[in-house]
Formats: C-alpha cells, sequence, structure tokens
C-alpha cells in the first residue's frame, strides 16, 4: 500500500522537525503548504503576495487557494507511490477537499499521525527556531542546536533565518487559529480509522522512534 500520509500538530508541535527525518527514511515527497507559501512569497510571486497578508496575521490563507496548490501538486508523478503532506488540510473544509482530490488522483490517504504537545511549551518552540537557509533544516537554540555551531548538520550550509511569523504576537494568534480548527479534524480521521497518535512532549528522536514504530507498522 502507497504511503500516502499526513502529519498534524499545532505550530511547533515539530512536524517539519520529523518530516526531515520521514521523508530521508522512506523516500517520500515532503508537501509543505507552508514552505511552498514561503518560497512563493521570497520570490514575490502574486500567490506569494497573496499568502504574506494572511501569514503576516497568523491567519490561515484562504481555502481555495491553499486546495488549489495542493492539488496541483498531487497530481505531479513523483507522489504515485506516495507523500507525506504537512499542514495541510488545517480545517474541514480542506479535509472535504482532500478526500475529493484523493479519489480523483487515486491518492487517498493511507495514514494520519497527529504529534501531540501541550500547548504551553509551543510558544517557547516557535520563538527559539532557527532554519538553514539552504537545506530548510530546523533547529532551536535550546532544544536542537547544530553540532557545530554556525554550521548545518544535514547540508553544512552556514547561513540560518528566523520565520518572520515567529514573532511572539503573531505567534498568539498562529495558536489560537489553529488550536480551533484541530478537534474536529482529529475527530474526522479517527472516524475513519487514519489517526494514529504520537506524543510529542519528548526529545525529538525518541518522537522519530514512535513515529517510525507507527509508520512500520502502516
Ligand atoms: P506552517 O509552515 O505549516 O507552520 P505551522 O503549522 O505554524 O507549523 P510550524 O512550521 O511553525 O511548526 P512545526 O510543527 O513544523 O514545528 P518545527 O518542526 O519547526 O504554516 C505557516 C503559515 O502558512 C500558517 O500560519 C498559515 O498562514 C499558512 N498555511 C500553511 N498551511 C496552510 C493551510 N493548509 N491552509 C491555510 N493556510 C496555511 O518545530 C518547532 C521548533 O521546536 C523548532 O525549533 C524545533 O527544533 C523544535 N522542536 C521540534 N520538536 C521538538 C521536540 N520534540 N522537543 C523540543 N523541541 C522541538
Amino acid at each position: 500500500m502507497a504511503m500516502n500520509l499526513m502529519l498534524m500538530g499545532l505550530p511547533g508541535a515539530g512536524k517539519g522537525t520529523q518530516a526531515e527525518r520521514i521523508v530521508d527514511t522512506y523516500k517520500i515527497p515532503h508537501i509543505s503548504t507552508g514552505d511552498i507559501f514561503r518560497a512563493a512569497m521570497k520570490n514575490e510571486t502574486p500567490m506569494g503576495l497573496e499568502a504574506k497578508k494572511y501569514i503576516d496575521k497568523g491567519e490561515l490563507v484562504p481555502d481555495e487557494v491553499t486546495n488549489g496548490i495542493v492539488k496541483e501538486r498531487l497530481a505531479q508523478a513523483d507522489t504515485k507511490d506516495g507523500f507525506l503532506l504537512d499542514g495541510f488540510p488545517r480545517n474541514m473544509a480542506q479535509a472535504k477537499a482532500l478526500e475529493e482530490i484523493g479519489k480523483e488522483l487515486d491518492r487517498p490517504l493511507t495514514g494520519v499521525i497527529n504529534i501531540h504537545v501541550d500547548p504551553e511549551s509551543l510558544m517557547e518552540r516557535l520563538t527559539g527556531r532557527y532554519i538553514c537557509r539552504a537545506c530548510g533544516a530546523t533547529y532551536h537554540k535550546v532544544f536542537n542546536p547544530t553540532k557545530v555551531e554556525g554550521t548545518c548538520d544535514r547540508c553544512g550550509g552556514h547561513e540560518f533565518f528566523q520565520r518572520e511569523d515567529d514573532k511572539p504576537e503573531t505567534v498568539k494568534n498562529r495558536l489560537e487559529v489553529n488550536i480551533k480548527m484541530n478537534t474536529p479534524l482529529l475527530d474526522f480521521y479517527k472516524e475513519q480509522n487514519l489517526l494514529h497518535e504520537v506524543n510529542g512532549n519528548q526529545e525529538i528522536d525518541k518522537v522519530f522512534a514512535d513515529v517510525k514504530s507507527v509508520l512500520d507498522n502502516l
């Protein structure tokens, strides 16, 4: 069965961190709507400029934009034998849209992993995050620093940046927006027997060991 996966979790739960490990291990493409929007914002495309209006405030980008992007990406040939969606869907309208896309393209979800983290720890995780400019690997100044200071463990790059939407006032709104939408989505995937819960309140390698044990048994 193809690994058609979706990774859920509140902002800062560790989706990007675990996604790096999942795609390196299982050799499936990583489809992060957040990454797609940030690349479009960097290149100042019309879609990127539109998305920026919402992302800078910690709001969701409108569904019609986001659904269209995901459909276009899933239609590409490299998703035929599996994929990892990260950060999509985030509300019920997107979940329903993904169901339709899955039927149309013959790419139904086969597993959903929810990384559960106590919301109180998320502010600290997000405001301490830094990212490699060359490969996108994610670090944290306290919880997950690079092994050699100033050098990316993954690609050897030396330039890092912090995300614009990791400012405390934006993080607060991102958390509020996402917490509201999370419960109905979890119920939806639970009813379909697709949901697997993983404890994200532990060290990164331990979280991955739990993720791997879920995926190896799918
Ligand atoms: P997106 O990029 O998806 O951001 P997010 O959901 O807010 O999640 P993050 O990327 O911030 O967190 P993460 O869970 O990946 O955590 P990470 O691994 O980096 O979306 C950004 C914006 O785009 C949205 O706000 C929205 O506007 C828009 N958007 C995206 N998708 C959309 C959609 N479907 N619909 C509409 N709009 C959409 O980890 C965080 C930090 O913690 C890191 O520093 C990491 O090193 C550290 N860390 C990770 N794991 C651990 C651990 N176990 N212990 C300690 N520290 C840890």
